[in-house]
């Protein structure tokens, strides 16, 4: 699975409309059949319905946030419900830079979690350390207690709509990557505490690197360390560079 976050990259409707343009010269039918890997595109909200229009079939499309709330008297909050009615069927909860610059904590990411996966939408639950608990050897116990505060409210049944996304915080946005097997320690890490709380159902829940990746370096860190895929953030601006990643993320 290779996730675009296109985060607010975009200004104008004419630069939605080009993606989506370029996606339809660039995709051929037979990849969106590929149903082991899926391709999903997280444009800012309010081009979710106009990405919906004219992307080609096949590519799937998720939000950057969501309200826990399902309605109501909450200014500027978008609804899983609203999501979906526009053709999201994804959604990024708790990524780094809504953590940082806009107060999320573990518990209000656990919030919009449950009422995403309850709402319908699968949630892309981002987790990842600072550069400074990796230098202190903290990297594996911030990401547990990360995961500590979000898997317990969702329901064992509900476990196939959560997908995981392990960015290291000093990773995004830096061309600076974790090696493949710092990776994959984290991949075990995760998958353990994936069965405490899904037992069997844990194998369902696809595991995603993000952080720089490219498509020079995404098969070695998105599949050859045990993950099941990649989160893309500036790669995902240029159809042909996602394409690649996603060509080297596919079995
Ligand atoms: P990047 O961003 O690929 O530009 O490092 C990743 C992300 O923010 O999810």
């Amino acid at each position: 699975m290779v996730v675009g976050n296109l985060k607010m990259y975009w200004n104008t409707a004419e630069e939605a409309e080009t993606y989506a343009n370029d996606w339809q010269s660039l995709w051929s039918g037979s990849e969106g059949s590929d149903d082991s890997c899926r391709l999903v595109l997280c444009p800012p909200a309010v081009f979710t319905d106009r990405l919906r229009l004219r992307l080609p079939e096949g590519i799937a499309l998720g939000a950057q946030d969501v309200s826990w709330e399902p309605a109501g008297a909450y200014t500027g909050e978008v609804s899983s419900a609203l999501l979906a009615a526009v053709g999201a069927e994804y959604v990024i909860v708790g990524h780094s830079e809504r953590r940082r610059l806009h107060g999320e904590t573990d518990e209000t990411v656990g919030r919009k979690t449950s009422a995403a996966v309850r709402d319908g939408l699968r949630a892309i639950v981002c987790i990842g350390e600072t550069e400074e608990e990796r230098r202190a050897g903290k990297a594996v116990t911030r990401v547990r207690e990360q995961l500590s505060g979000i898997l317990p409210g969702i329901p064992r049944d509900m476990a196939e709509r959560i997908i995981i996304a392990y960015e290291p915080l000093w990773a995004i946005g830096t061309d600076t990557t974790p090696t493949a097997g710092d990776v994959h320690e984290m991949e075990q890490a995760i998958r353990t505490l994936l069965e405490e709380s899904f037992g069997l159902a844990a194998e369902s829940v696809p595991v995603l690197y993000g952080g720089s990746v490219d498509a020079d370096n995404a098969r070695e860190l998105c599949i050859g360390s045990g993950m099941d895929g990649a989160l893309v953030g500036r790669q995902s601006l240029a159809p042909r560079e996602l394409l690649a990643i996603y060509r080297a993320c596919r079995p």
